[in-house]
């Protein structure tokens, strides 16, 4: 038996490979894939259990591993050398990565300021252990995923400062050092320029760094990520550069996630310069992704030829997997900057909104002041929405049951010669220009304009002749609260286009515009309740909406004593594009299954619970839990819809309260915030039914109460709340409202 802890650890010569083997028996006993409440990456939550890091939430933090390979001050080999076996102490530094506080993230799923932040302490450690005088090589790496051994979920990655150059990346730098020789040019620079050539292994494309599949691929995805220009390691990048990685390091790892469904294993590792003082200026940075997930099912492991021969296998083309990468996740970098772009716009400003501060002006002469005399202006107002239940099944061709709401936006707007469109927000105060001779492009500078510019985009995809115009807005919606101010903006948008430009269009195919809009432009792949509902509700009713044929029905909202309430959570949640378009996915994926059983299920609307129940041991658990959600909330629409005819308020509030549980448990689009707000109002008094509202991660909870209690409604529900969270909510109450309409005013 060898001795306890951390001084049972060495290098071993291997004389036949002539490299060292790390030996450390210490890391046997390390924390293996403990429950989520015991996570020792998470911030110490006061009262809770000490974690790593003793702090109620952080950014990015990096600490020594606690079970380290290698070590500063390492104990003394346990065994004596011989000439032929040399032993040495384990001597070095190993770090752990910790991305973000949130258990539930993942670098496919974090903002890009974050990523950009990440690269920065990586540059920052790089530079940091590479300057310790024993520090020979700093390598960065990151293992993602049970399928290669990771043993604890929390996002994070790990630094290990060797006190020589690993042997792959010795390899790898001698076959690069003859290159230079003999060619006088960097290996990398010409392999990229090959790739960059023949184009069929590119996979995403920013303006500094680029991922391919290399030719040479040994993984079934492999790829490597590199910059364009030669750079020997981090030290030189600038924030320009870091700004690009990030979008290209998260639009790949979004194509990954997005291949089979589900998060895909990967081994990420960066290779640069050795930082052992010698010259490498014929190394060239780059990331390489080993990934061993070759089908939903199949691992590809590395057997007896890969490991016993050294030499790799591999099952799939280079350049079928470059295309099959290329078809999922973001289309390019622009699409993976609009998407984070539109996370942050829906999440909430940090401040309680002020409902109902109305510019002081008519919209028309906010437009003149904006961009002075000129047409005739028309005017139009959308409304936003609030969905009484059917949560994430318009999507998936079911049901959905919303109202307008009495808030939304109101858009002047005039035609002017040439093919200039000119856009002034009144609320943020900017404006902006775009000429219609050039396509139509998302701005990432000002994101809110995407909306104006998707509807314009979409409708002349649609054929219809644009000219110039000049457009104004504002209103009283808050943004990111989950009431759908982009849908009214878009709404608006086309309702004002469509009287100057007088072309006919019906509802429907209106709603489809907006739609496709932000589908394809915005990049958030939402469905169609948003504007249908803005365009087509009517006062004193709800809009009961088959999603699939587009067949509605106007139903009665008679709720006697009884009001809607909507409450906000203020809570800022930075996920909701990524997390969005995760879902549907894998409600594609679930159909994908389901059909194979039964051809005449073409979306989740489609199936029963007993259909899905029997393709149960084929799903993914985590698609399974996505189904029965749809599934059974199609169900409850329909319910509530003839609940609300027999005037059983009750039943309606219950088929709410089963809405939210399921959204929080089997869909997971809630938040502790909004879990909280939920759980408050059902302990009020004269609240029948509460549940979260809209996409999720955040935004406004509906809730059915009685008119009398709506102040202690208040009072209880958001004292009690900022007493728990610290935050200020707001409940306000609105009446089912009418749908957008033209020379309409905010009331
Ligand atoms: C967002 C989308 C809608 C719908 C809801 C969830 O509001 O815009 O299309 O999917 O989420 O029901």
């Amino acid at each position: 038996m060898g001795r306890k802890g951390a001084e049972m650890s060495e290098l071993r010569w291997h004389p036949f490979l002539e490299q060292w083997v790390i030996t450390a028996t210490h890391r046997q006993d390390r924390t293996f894939l403990p429950p989520a409440d015991y996570c020792p990456l998470c911030p110490t939550r006061p009262g809770g259990f000490p974690t790593e890091v003793p702090d109620p939430t952080y950014d990015i933090v990096v600490f020594e591993n606690k079970f380290p390979s290698l070590q500063a001050n390492p104990p003394e080999p346990a065994v004596a050398a011989t000439p032929l076996s040399p032993v040495e102490p384990a001597k070095g530094v190993c770090e752990v990565v910790v991305y973000s506080p949130r258990h539930e993230d993942a670098l496919a799923s974090m903002p890009l300021e974050r990523i950009h932040h990440l690269a920065r302490v990586w540059k920052d450690r790089y530079l940091e252990l590479g300057a310790r005088d024993f520090v020979r090589y700093v390598f960065i790496f990151e293992n993602r995923g049970e399928a290669v051994g990771v043993t604890l979920h929390h996002p994070h990655g790990q630094i290990y400062a060797f006190p020589f150059i690993p042997a792959l990346i010795e390899k790898e730098l001698a076959a690069s050092r003859r290159y230079h020789a003999e060619k006088g040019k960097c290996l990398m620079c010409a392999s990229l320029a090959e790739e960059i050539r023949d184009g069929r292994r590119i996979v995403l494309e920013g303006d500094r760094f680029l991922a391919w599949v290399p030719f040479h691929a040994r993984w079934p995805y492999e790829v490597t990520l590199a910059s364009r220009g030669h750079q020997v390691s981090m030290a030189e990048w600038s924030a320009a550069d870091m700004e690009d990685l990030a979008a290209v390091l998260k639009g790949l790892l979004q194509k990954y996630d997005a291949l089979f469904a589900k998060p895909f294993p990967y081994m990420m590792v960066i290779h640069q310069a050795p930082t052992d003082g010698e010259d490498h200026r014929h190394a060239h940075l780059h990331f390489e992704f080993y990934t061993p997930q070759r089908a939903p099912d199949r691992l590809k492991f590395l057997a007896g030829v890969e490991s016993g021969a050294g030499n790799y296998i591999n099952d799939k083309l280079a350049e079928e997997s470059a295309a099959e990468l290329r078809r999922v996740g973001p289309a390019s970098v622009a699409a993976v900057r609009a998407a984070d772009e539109a996370d942050r716009e829906h999440a909430p400003s940090a401040q309680p909104f002020v409902r109902g501060q109305r510019p002081a002006h008519s919209m028309s002469d906010v437009l003149e002041a904006a961009f002075g005399p000129g047409e005739k202006a028309v005017t139009a107002f959308a409304p936003g929405r609030v969905n009484l239940i059917g949560e994430h099944t318009d999507y998936n061709e079911g049901f959905v049951l919303p109202m307008a709401i009495e808030d939304g936006i109101e858009m002047a707007a005039r035609s002017r010669a040439g093919r200039e469109v000119r856009v002034h927000s009144f609320d943020l105060g900017e404006t902006v220009a775009f000429s219609l001779e050039e396509p139509i492009r998302p701005d990432p500078v000002h994101p809110w304009s995407n909306y104006v510019r998707g509807v314009l985009w979409a409708l002349g995809r649609a054929g219809v002749a644009l000219g110039g115009m000049d457009l104004a807005f504002g209103g009283t919606l808050p943004q990111g609260a989950g009431l759908s101010s982009s849908a009214a903006l878009q709404v608006a948008t086309a309702l004002v286009t469509r009287a100057l430009l007088r072309f006919p269009m019906d509802v429907p195919r209106l709603a489809r515009i907006c739609q496709e809009s932000e589908n394809e432009l915005v990049g958030v792949k939402v469905g169609i309740m948003d504007p249908f509902v803005s365009l087509a509700a009517r006062k004193g009713h709800a809009l009961f909406l088959d999603c699939r044929t587009l067949a509605f029905e106007q139903v009665p909202l008679a709720l006697g004593e009884h009001v809607v309430a909507i409450c906000y959570s203020g809570v800022k949640h930075a996920l909701v594009a990524s997390e969005y378009n995760l879902r549907r996915r894998q409600c594609t994926a679930g159909v994908e299954v389901l059909r194979a059983h039964d051809p005449r299920i073409r979306a989740l609307r489609d199936a029963s619970l007993e259909a899905l129940d029997a393709c149960r041991a084929e799903l993914d658990p985590v698609v399974y839990r996505r189904c029965r959600h749809v599934v059974t909330e199609n169900a409850r629409v329909l319910e509530s819809k003839s609940a609300l005819g027999r005037g059983d308020l009750r039943r309606f509030g219950e088929s709410m309260d089963a809405s939210h549980a399921s959204l929080r448990d089997d869909y997971e689009v809630s938040c502790a915030e909004i879990d909280l707000l939920v759980d408050l109002a059902r302990q009020s008094s004269g609240v029948l039914g509460a549940r979260i509202t809209g996409g999720g991660f955040g935004g406004c909870t509906v809730n059915l109460v009685a008119r009398g209690a709506v102040e202690s409604f208040r009072k209880e529900v958001l004292g009690e709340y900022r007493r728990r969270t610290g935050i200020d909510g707001w409940v306000f109450v609105s009446e089912a409202a009418d749908g957008a309409n033209l020379a309409g005013q905010i009331r």
